[in-house]
């Protein structure tokens, strides 16, 4: 349906609106509006078809306007609106448990919902602490993170997070934790095609943490398996198996943060299934529900749920959940969108895509100001040289010059990163980078 969207183009009437993580004083004197959505375009307020380099926000797997999934939710709404689950239920989160429980790798049958990536990420270090409380190890209460990690924004994401930024402005933000370093290395790894060359010293930085803190003070791991949000970082090669080994050697649980991961994006369900990693706890979000409606996932190992309800009584065993956690109308979107990602086999088309994604990215390489390449899957990232004395602003100009030509891509700091809906086709990647080489181009 066309939308008259002239009254609010205006910056006044935008003003209340406090955009997140947004510039918002540049956007509101400057706005981009998107009105609709179908496959892989969104539409303009003016009526301009723009190509989504980003699937939305790295959520949109499926592409946009999934009929299937729209419907769900239709009839959902219709039906039940909202029922508690706190003691009390209803039938859908318990049949998309179970769905997931099926998709997951092996053991993480077990799911909590939550509403965002931010929730998950919060959720999963309470069930680490108390976990081990519950073993009577209630001295580990320390988590390690890593830098550049993004976690979302609670209080336990940002300080478990590695993002300057995201953690400067908000206090002390909880004791214990400590951070691996990142796995970014352009020096060495400039333009390298899938996975860098190991570097095991990265992830032998977790038992120089170990020995300075104890073992036994540290209750969990918490990285994403490819960071995303600090610009497509990518583990080297058996760095995360490292990581895995260092966990189970000292009794710490391993936390992979499967966010933007989850759900095809590197071309197996999940990537742990895809680095044959099993983590003890795995969040996710976004991709769950295809985005249309905000959902969370954190997906538990048996045996750590199980601890839980050995306890004795049959007394409340996690005191922790959210009003709606396992939201029916979210639960009928999710299992509608796991029904197209299934039928339209999209949890490892990323797979099928790789090779040809990889050398259309890398054929970017000569471009001004291009220093890295980075892929995996259907992600990709394009660093370019910082402008002197204003970092951030040659990729933030690409980005504008890119929605101007009709693609809308994503960056973060100089790094233009990409994750396309994976119903992507041949040739709207050619011409994903063909806007992406004209935005390059005409900006200095
Ligand atoms: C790895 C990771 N974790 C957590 C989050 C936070 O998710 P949300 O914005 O849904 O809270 C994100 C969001 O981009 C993410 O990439």
């Amino acid at each position: 349906m066309a939308q008259n969207t002239d009254h609010i183009a205006t910056e006044g009437a935008m003003a209340p609106f406090w955009m997140p993580f947004t510039a918002n004083k540049q956007f509101k004197a400057s706005p981009r509006l998107l009105k609709s959505a179908e496959g892989m375009y969104y539409q303009s307020v003016d009526d301009r078809p723009i190509l989504d380099g980003t699937a939305g926000l790295w959520c949109c797997n499926a592409g946009h306007g999934r009929r299937q999934i729209t419907e769900a939710v239709q009839r959902q709404i219709a039906e039940l609106d909202f029922a508690p689950t706190f003691q009390m239920g209803h039938p859908l989160p318990f049949e998309f448990a179970q769905r997931l429980a099926e998709l997951a790798p092996p053991g993480l049958d077990r799911v909590f919902f939550t509403n965002s990536g931010s929730e998950s990420a919060d959720t999963a270090l309470k069930i680490a602490l108390q976990y081990h409380r519950l073993r009577g190890e209630g001295q580990r209460t320390r988590f390690i993170g890593r830098e550049k990690g993004y976690h979302g924004v609670g209080f336990g994401g940002i300080s478990v997070g590695g993002l300057g930024n995201n953690r400067k402005g908000f206090g002390p933000l909880l004791t214990g934790v400590d951070h691996l370093p990142h796995t970014l290395n352009i020096e060495r790894n400039a333009f390298t095609k899938g996975l860098p060359e190991p570097d095991m010293s990265l992830a032998d930085r977790l038992e120089e943490l170990v020995a300075l803190h104890g073992a036994d003070t540290i209750a969990a791991v918490i990285v994403e398996p490819m960071a995303g949000s600090a610009g497509v970082i990518l583990p080297p090669k058996g760095y995360l198996k490292r990581l895995r080994e260092i966990c189970t050697r000292h009794g710490i649980l391993l936390i992979f943060d499967e966010v933007i991961t989850g759900f095809g994006r590197l071309g197996s369900p999940f990537a742990s299934q895809e680095f044959d990693v099993i983590p003890d706890i795995l969040t996710s979000a976004k991709g769950l529900t295809n985005g249309a409606i905000p959902m969370g996932a954190v997906f538990v190992q048996n045996a750590i749920y199980n601890q839980f309800m050995d306890a004795d009584g049959p007394a409340i065993e996690l005191f922790h959940g959210y009003t709606y956690s396992g939201h029916p109308v979210a639960a009928a979107a999710g299992l509608a969108t796991l029904e197209v990602y299934q039928s339209e086999g999209l949890l490892t088309r990323a797979a099928d895509l790789a090779e040809y994604w990889e050398s259309a990215l890398h054929s970017l390489r000569d471009l001004p100001n291009v220093i890295d390449i980075r892929n995996y899957g259907l992600v990709g990232a394009i660093e370019l040289s910082a402008r002197d004395g204003a970092p951030g602003a040659r990729a933030y100009d690409v980005f504008t010059k890119a929605f101007e030509l009709g693609a809308l891509i994503r960056v973060t700091g100089d790094v233009i990163a990409l994750s396309p809906p994976l119903i992507i086709e041949r040739d709207q990647i050619d011409q994903l980078m063909s806007i992406i080489t004209d935005a390059i181009r005409a900006t200095r």
